[in-house]
């Protein structure tokens, strides 16, 4: 058994021990792999590790073998799903994640072409959901989004311009202190002038009226979010159908325990 891009190889541990199978768990991160490792070996099962790059066309795939993907990111998915036939892969057992990652430009499909354009930026709304993030991370997150708004306001001031331009990754420390501190450090960065200590209230409205707009708005795009997902879940099962395998998509836990909950089993027919 193959565990595809399996970290420390928890989910290859857990099935060598329940199937009494060998597992081999492939992963590019050495350190992950060595403390893998150490745990098989605590847990006395069969389980080795490679270091490789599962984007690369020769890792590890032999003919009859059944592979587990949990929570393989986009371009590492695709990879496995692409490579299942030609290495005669008796069965897949997959759980995508993260579907925007490795793609440039648009998405392309791995099954029948497609008649729109699906941007990496589409892809990615299908992940962006806070489920099991805790409440205090959730208030973080609408802080952090308000204060860059508010930043945002003076930096249109500014400029005199009226698009949102985006920011370079802002320090999380940052939105820790106060709010003019926030702006001090950030108008530092993107070498605008401070604003002045009396204009700081109403500018740390202004982000906040901001933010509770594009949470408003981001219930449309949320509309879309869970079937956009299934559609690249299907496109990865209609490949493998076409490819041979009997194919089975379905939700396999609850969404409070993790939201990227889509298994795709596939069985070569
Ligand atoms: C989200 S984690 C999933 C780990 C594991 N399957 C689990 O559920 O705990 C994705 C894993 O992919 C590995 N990875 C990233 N790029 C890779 C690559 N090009 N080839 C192989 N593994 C890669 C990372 O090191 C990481 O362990």
């Amino acid at each position: 058994m193959i565990d595809w891009c399996g970290g420390k190889g928890h989910l290859g541990r857990l099935l060598a021990r329940q199937w009494k199978v060998a597992v081999t768990t492939v992963d590019s991160d050495p350190a992950l792999c060595a403390d893998g490792r150490d745990l098989a070996a605590r847990a006395g099962v069969e389980q080795d590790f490679v270091v490789a790059d599962a984007t690369l066309p020769d890792t590890c795939l032999d003919r009859g073998q059944h592979a587990v993907a949990l929570h393989a990111c986009g371009h590492l998915h695709r990879a496995l799903v692409a490579r299942a036939a030609p290495s005669g892969l008796g069965a897949l057992d997959v759980v995508p994640c993260c579907y925007h990652l490795g793609i440039e430009g648009n998405y392309r499909t791995l099954s029948r072409p497609l008649l729109t354009a699906v941007s990496g930026d589409d892809a990615r709304m299908a992940v962006t959901e806070a489920v099991t993030a805790a409440p205090r991370q959730l208030r973080q997150r609408d802080r952090e989004m308000a204060w860059k708004l508010g930043f945002d306001t003076w930096r249109r001031l500014h400029d005199d311009s009226d698009g949102y331009r985006r920011f370079r990754p802002v320090p999380a420390a940052w939105s820790r202190g106060s709010f003019g501190e926030f702006m001090q450090l950030m108008a530092r960065r993107e070498k605008v002038a401070v604003p002045a200590a009396s204009d700081m209230d109403e500018l740390e409205r202004r982000g906040w009226q901001r933010q509770r707009e594009v949470m408003r708005l981001s219930i449309v795009r949320h509309a879309f979010r869970r079937p956009l997902e299934v559609w690249l879940a299907l496109d990865l099962a209609v490949r493998l159908e076409d490819d041979g395998y009997a194919v089975q998509l379905r939700r396999f836990c609850e969404r409070r325990l993790t939201p990227r909950n889509l298994l795709i089993s596939a069985r070569l027919r």
